[in-house]
């Protein structure tokens, strides 16, 4: 199981890394943008590695274990990234990165239940200790908020539909896995949409992962917070996978600009070249947008 970086020569490329440099990477993963990261700032310049699942930490501490003397690697949600630099004294920093979304390690781990294509419990916590799973709005929510959940994160064409049919199955049992409400998913579809590129359960999951883990409320908190600690001149970086994501780091960085906070750097979003595509089929949807603050 590995999780393949997206767009990493882009980034590094745009980040404008000096030796030197003390930079954040805000969904630290497996490691892979830090490690380039790490390459271009050593030997003297230091990174902060964030994750909210302790999991994935363990194996970021492995995988860049070469630069164990330039990393903190720490376990928190970026939403919280102004607590956590001050809880290891660090007041402003000269790059911050985001990649957003899951791992694949976490896509690939069934009993994380994050995939509709392998059988585990509803569950899609990125962060383990976080109170409520997909189990528990699967299960719990009235219809119309699940129906505003399904349209609104997955812009989903049939969350009515889905909605009425979750609601009248769970009457009977609970709905507990992600085989389960694939299932439901596609019987709520008519019959001839069942069948397209497009498997009925991927905006669904899609919708409740964003729901689960608040990702959109988090990442909009956390920009905020981070184009506040860049150094003049400092890079902020943002990988998006979907178009919810990307509108709001589009019309978040316009905000900035107009208030001269930064000078956007990408007019148009980088998008990966075909042969990363075709080398990692993840990176098909990813954009990644940079602004350079302008002054402190
Ligand atoms: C796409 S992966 C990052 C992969 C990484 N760039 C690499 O090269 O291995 C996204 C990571 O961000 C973490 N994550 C997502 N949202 C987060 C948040 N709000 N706070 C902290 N970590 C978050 C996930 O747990 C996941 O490990």
């Amino acid at each position: 199981m590995v999780h393949k970086p997206v767009l990493v020569e882009e980034v590094i490329d745009n980040l404008n890394l000096q030796s030197g440099d003390v930079v954040v990477d805000c969904t630290v993963g497996a490691g892979g943008h830090s490690l380039k990261m790490l390459q271009h700032i050593a030997p003297a310049g230091r990174l902060i590695g964030i994750d909210q699942d302790r999991d994935i930490l363990k194996i970021a501490s492995e995988n860049l274990k070469h630069y164990k003397d330039n990393i903190d690697l720490l376990y928190g949600n970026f939403k919280d990234i102004d607590s956590l630099l001050k809880s290891i004294g660090i007041k402003r920093v000269d790059a911050v990165l985001y990649d957003l979304g899951v791992s694949s390690l976490q896509l690939d781990t069934p009993e994380r239940g994050f995939s509709f294509k392998s059988d585990g419990p509803l569950d899609m916590r990125m962060d383990k200790a976080a109170a409520i799973s997909a189990f528990d709005l699967v299960n719990n929510l009235p219809r119309y908020e699940l129906r505003k959940i399904l349209s609104r994160y997955g812009q989903e064409r049939y969350a009515g539909k889905i909605a009425n049919l979750i609601v009248e199955k769970r009457k009977i049992a609970p709905i507990e896995s992600t085989a389960v409400l694939s299932h439901i998913a596609a019987e709520a579809y008519p019959y001839r949409a069942r069948f397209t590129r497009i498997h009925p359960a991927t905006r669904i999951f899609q919708a409740l992962r964003i729901a689960v883990n608040s990702e959109l409320d988090n990442l909009e908190t956390s920009l905020d917070k981070a184009v506040n600690i860049l150094n003049t001149q400092g890079r902020l970086g943002v990988i998006a996978f979907h178009s919810l994501e990307d509108r709001i780091i589009k019309n978040t960085f316009k905000r900035y600009a107009s208030e001269q906070l930064v000078k956007i750097i990408t007019k148009k979003p980088i998008r990966p070249e075909n042969k990363e595509i075709a080398d990692n089929p993840r990176a098909r949807s990813a954009r990644l947008r940079v602004a350079e603050k302008v002054k402190v």
